[in-house]
């Protein structure tokens, strides 16, 4: 049994998440929480290597793509994750093992499957904050941003089957928040939320 608490904010790229959850670990920090704050793909081997592949729009066979996200789950959730929540620690992760079912299910793999194995794996999360966007509002934030776009999954069509995977997932541990707006206003969202599913939390 975990003692701490496991928070995955996830979505398509440029939700919103990473913004939102920093905003978040400030919060939970003033209130007196040991946070973990962390993020898939992680720096080690695996997270690295799926990086390059990222950046350079190879494409790897689907089996073979979600294996190296595998592992790098697995190495994170053996180094850290596992480690702080035994600690008592509240982990913040930014992506966890919804983006393999909703990913690499949109490469054509059963995201039901993946979705089955994901929770027989791995710890399971106390809530996962899932933004929702429309695909081309998200390109355009990262677009915005200056950010190159990362040809292997950053593509429209490819995000619209994305959205569709996350759209249908059926977990009790997801908690939808919309993220389209101002960052203040999906902050407001993300505070209603936590609030009516963790009223313990500050
Ligand atoms: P991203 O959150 O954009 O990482 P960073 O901002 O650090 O580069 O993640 C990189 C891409 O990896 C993103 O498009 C989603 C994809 N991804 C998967 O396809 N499956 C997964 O299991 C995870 C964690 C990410």
């Amino acid at each position: 049994m975990n003692s701490g608490l496991l928070l995955a904010f996830d979505g398509l790229d440029g939700c919103g998440k990473t913004t939102q959850l920093a905003r978040f670990a400030l919060r939970l920090r003033a209130a007196g929480h040991d946070v973990l704050e962390t993020h898939e793909p992680t720096e080690g081997v695996w997270g690295r290597r799926i990086r390059a592949m990222a950046r350079s729009g190879e494409r790897v066979p689907a089996d073979e793509e979600l294996r190296w996200f595998v592992e790098d789950r697995a190495e994170h959730v053996e180094r850290e994750i596992a480690p702080a929540l035994a600690a008592g620690r509240t982990v913040l992760t930014d992506r966890y093992t919804l983006s393999t079912v909703a990913y690499q299910g949109a490469r054509g793999l059963d995201w039901r499957e993946l979705l089955a194995d994901a929770e027989a794996r791995f710890p399971l999360p106390d809530l996962v904050l899932l933004f929702e966007i429309e695909p081309a509002a998200g390109m355009a934030r990262i677009r915005a941003r200056g950010e190159p776009l990362e040809p292997s999954f950053e593509e429209t069509g490819f995000l619209t089957r994305v959205a569709q995977v996350f759209a249908a997932l059926p977990c009790s541990y997801i908690e939808r928040i919309a993220g389209a707006g101002s960052v203040d206003r999906v902050e407001a969202r993300v505070r209603a939320a936590l609030e009516r599913r963790l009223p313990d939390l500050f």
